[in-house]
């Protein structure tokens, strides 16, 4: 009887166990089969893509077709590796050098000049068909220790930067469409910014550093570049005053630099944009949107990147409504390489291409918006 008992008791439990194993067994199956037609589905669909992604021509040749350059910000290093230079020349017809014309990075040293980066930049750039906006001239961050901990007179400080302006613009005189002369010189008040060019100089080194760039490279259209001033607020009330006392002393000057670094919760209001942009129409300025990028609290999510497409897709409507808007460049194009990670801790996916170099809502959103201005013209 006990050992009935106790065979029944092993049996119970060897079936337990068979049971639990087949159990596992047959659920693994059900996965394996689930995941396998979940693979299919995505793979149907990314064919799909490829066949949808084909008929839309590259953004460039709708951008010029509407009258506007569309472009990105590139690091030299960055051009060598072959999906990124393919995209580039593909998509794009405007370059930005985001970090290679720098004070810092260019001229290094007192009498020492680095040009290989933007050398290679500008050459891809021109060996494409594409035009360079050259980034920045007078700018607080990114200077060389002999500039940023330097000690001069007044007068050598004037000399430091036209000596600067006149070497790195007259190097590529007559090849780069546009300059960023001078970068975020105000604060978000509305003051001028407290730098050392302002410190030294006095307010006069923005008047001084536009003569010097138009001297050396009287072709180039000149720009004043800045953030946090796209819509109606104290700083853009600032650089309109600004740009229009310097029009009205004849200072060399052309357009105005709206960066757009601008995050999901906060973007600014289209209507005021299109009112700051049709201000500086007036004084017979360009616009040009140089900076763009849309950051996302991480992770982002498929509603966040709808949003960010419709904030990318608004903002280009309104530089297309413009006359004077002329080109429309963002901080990059793919996620894999943008500062915004590195600087705004949490946020990331701003760019329109994603980190597999896969064209996100904002890519379509874009190319959609272009066609859409073509086909109302
Ligand atoms: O090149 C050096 C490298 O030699 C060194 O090993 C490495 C170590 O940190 O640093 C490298 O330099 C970095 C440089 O980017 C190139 O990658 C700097 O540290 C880093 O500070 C620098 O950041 C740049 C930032 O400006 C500086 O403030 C970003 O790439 C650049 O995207 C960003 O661009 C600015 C615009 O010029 C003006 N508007 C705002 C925009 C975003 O901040």
């Amino acid at each position: 009887m006990r050992l009935m008992g106790r065979k029944l008791l092993y049996g119970v439990i060897i079936g337990l166990i068979i049971g639990f194993a087949a159990g596992y067994f047959i659920r693994g199956m059900m996965v394996e089969a689930g995941i396998k037609e979940l693979y299919e589905q995505i793979s149907e669909f990314r064919r799909r893509m490829v066949v949808v992604r084909m008929a839309i021509p590259p953004l460039r040749n709708i951008a010029e077709k509407c009258g506007i350059y569309i472009g990105a910000a590139v690091e030299r290093s960055l051009l060598d590796i072959p999906d990124y230079a393919y995209i580039l020349k593909q998509e794009f017809n405007i370059l930005t050098t985001e970090n290679a014309l720098k004070f810092g990075p260019v001229h290094p040293q007192p009498n020492v000049y680095s040009f290989g980066d933007a050398d290679y930049i500008i050459n891809f750039a021109e060996s494409n068909g594409m035009r360079v906006r050259g980034h920045t001239l007078v700018w607080h961050q990114q200077l060389p220790g002999w500039v940023a901990q330097g000690k001069y007179t007044r007068e050598e400080w004037i000399n430091i930067l036209r000596e600067h302006i006149m070497t790195v613009v007259g190097r590529f005189r007559g090849r780069i469409y546009a300059w960023d002369v001078v970068n975020e010189a105000i604060a978000d008040d509305g003051t001028l910014r407290d730098t050392v060019w302002l410190r030294n100089i006095g307010p006069e080194y923005i008047e001084m550093a536009f003569r010097w760039a138009h001297e050396a490279d009287p072709q180039a259209l000149l720009f004043y570049n800045d953030y946090g001033a796209e819509g109606l607020n104290a700083k853009s009330d600032a650089i309109y005053n600004l740009v229009k006392g310097l029009l009205e002393k004849g200072v060399p000057i052309h357009g105005v630099g709206l960066q757009m670094h601008i995050s999901l919760e906060n973007p600014p209001n289209p209507q005021e944009v299109a009112a700051n942009i049709k201000r500086l129409n007036e004084l017979g300025l360009e616009v040009h949107i140089t900076e763009m990028d849309v950051r996302i609290r991480m992770p982002a999510k498929w509603e966040d990147l709808i949003k960010q497409a419709e904030i990318y897709r608004d903002i280009l409507r309104v530089c297309l409504t413009a006359d004077n808007c002329k080109a429309f460049v963002m901080w990059g194009f793919t996620d894999k390489y943008s500062w915004i990670p590195g600087y705004f801790s949490g946020y990331g996916a701003a760019l329109i291409f994603d980190e597999f170099y896969a064209p996100k809502p904002a890519y379509y959103y874009i190319a959609a918006t272009l066609i859409e201005h073509l086909t109302k013209k």
